[in-house]
């Protein structure tokens, strides 16, 4: 049985405690996993923050060449990865690809954007008393950053956060999700050989009451990046006192078809992508579907019909597209909601219930009360709820009636309906003619309300971890 220890200033250390990893999908035991205990997470930072002294004068150059390096060691590696995820997260290998690679394009935008952190000049003589100085801004590294992950994307969202750390000059601490931290841990190996000092990247899985903890407490700690459920990213951000805090939180993303679109194939297939891609475990997984009820007929037979052709199944095998949630727990509560909601009146037009095989299949509901579960709370599973609207204005308002505020998407052949959407919708980004679902990871990613603070991508991020310094020279010399 494989035995994976904390790694810890640049070398494996044994943990006090180990926990048995299981595969989601199979139930195997695939590895014991040393859990960090307090002393761990103290000298986690410890060794970050020596080495951030290292980091901090490191040029930028050498810094891009780390990160390139990391996404060439990946790329090498990639089917491996790939096999992890599905291996630990039951990520079908297909889905699990496209996290890969977008993951190498992470690093890479982390590389290019190493080169390209700079301040400005401020003309100071805008007020009186600042005649005759040359001042200008720095954008100075801040030093740790603790950075807590999730278990949906642990590459991805794992890249979000080490890659601009260390495109700043900054140092890691980093708390992957207790049921991916194999992933999380191959960065060792992948950031040693690609040149990175010892004790730059820390990684020490564990519980977050401990670890999460301690890293929000710790002053050491300049930044904390976070993502998970709103709970607990602002119980973190309470106690965070003068510390950064960035918070990508939970969603329950809307898309809006308005009548002026033509329903086709094409449209119909990337919502069900949008809804169903790893089962809907995706923070802008479109969960309300919005459509004008001129059209709403013919949209929810193709959708149906498209749903009903995805491939339920073992992760590891090229044709599926569904497999099982991350964890029983998790396909519990959402059976729980969706049987709620049926109470509550909803109808199902297709899934509903979990199958022999542990799978709940991808699941859409009509007739689903605003105040049901499903609707507004943030599902993190296989279930969209399918609601026809008389009026455009009537549909945002819906749309916004949430607690949550990340993306929307509005299909609209019609300009000015498209931009009343842009402007109205009460979310981070707004996709024209598109689902909430895209992401590209050089975009600003973040949300409004309770879905976060802050933002992510990757020259975003490094705003976040940057300490702008102003220096000023008063050329009179008195
Ligand atoms: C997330 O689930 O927050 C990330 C979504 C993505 O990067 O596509």
């Amino acid at each position: 049985m494989e035995m994976r220890h904390l790694y810890l200033n640049g070398a494996w250390k044994e943990g006090r405690e180990y926990l048995d990893l299981l595969s989601p999908y199979s139930g195997e035991l695939i590895a014991r996993v040393a859990q960090a205990g307090e002393q761990d997470v103290d000298d986690a930072i410890a060794a970050a923050a020596a080495a951030s002294k290292v980091t901090a004068k490191m040029p930028a150059h050498n810094r891009a060449l780390i990160l390139e390096n990391a996404a060439r060691i990946m790329e090498q590696r990639s089917e491996e990865l790939a096999v992890l995820l599905a291996l630990e997260a039951a990520k079908p290998l297909r889905t699990g690809r496209g996290e890969i690679a977008r993951t190498i394009q992470t690093y890479k935008f982390a590389a290019e954007e190493a080169k390209r952190i700079h301040g400005e000049t401020v003309p100071l003589d805008a007020a009186p008393g600042g005649e005759r100085r040359l001042a200008f801004t720095l954008r100075k590294p801040i030093g740790v950053v603790g950075a807590i992950t999730p278990f949906n994307f642990p590459f991805n969202l794992v890249a979000h956060k080490v890659g601009p750390a260390i495109a700043a000059g900054n140092t890691i601490v980093l708390k992957p999700a207790s049921q991916t931290p194999l992933s999380a841990l191959v960065l060792a190996e992948i950031f040693e050989e690609a040149g990175l000092p010892p004790g730059a990247l820390n990684i020490i899985p564990g519980k977050g009451s401990v670890v999460g903890e301690k890293l929000v407490r710790d002053s050491r700690v300049a930044a904390i990046t976070f993502t998970g459920s709103p709970e607990v990213g602002i119980a973190m951000k309470n106690k965070a006192a003068l510390k950064r805090v960035t918070l990508e939180l939970g969603s329950n993303s809307a898309v809006i078809v308005d009548g002026t679109v033509e329903i086709t194939q094409p449209l119909v297939d990337r919502c069900v992508m949008g809804a169903f891609s790893f089962s809907g475990q995706v923070c802008i997984s479109i969960q309300r579907i919005y459509v004008h009820e001129s059209k709403f007929s013919t949209f929810a037979e193709m959708f149906k019909a498209t749903v009903n052709k995805l491939v339920l199944g073992d992760p590891s095998d090229e044709s599926t597209d569904i497999s099982v949630l991350i964890s029983k727990k998790e396909t519990e509560r959402i059976a729980a909601w969706v049987n709620e909601a049926i109470a509550e009146g909803a109808s199902v037009l297709t899934g509903g219930r979990v199958q022999d095989s542990g799978i709940f299949p991808p699941t859409v509901l009509l007739n689903v009360k605003e105040s049901s579960s499903v609707s507004c709370q943030e599902v993190f599973g296989p279930v969209v709820t399918l609601t026809p609207f008389a009026s455009l204005t009537d549909a945002i308002a819906a749309a916004n009636r949430s607690r949550f505020g990340l993306q929307a998407g509005i299909y609209s052949n019609h300009l000015q309906a498209a931009m009343q959407a842009a402007e109205e919708l009460e979310v981070g980004g707004v996709m024209i003619n598109d689902i909430p679902t895209f992401r590209v990871d050089n975009m600003p990613y973040g949300g409004v309300k309770e879905s976060g603070f802050g933002r992510e991508g990757v020259k975003y991020a490094v705003e976040e971890m940057t300490e702008l310094k102003l220096i000023s020279f008063n050329l009179s010399g008195h």
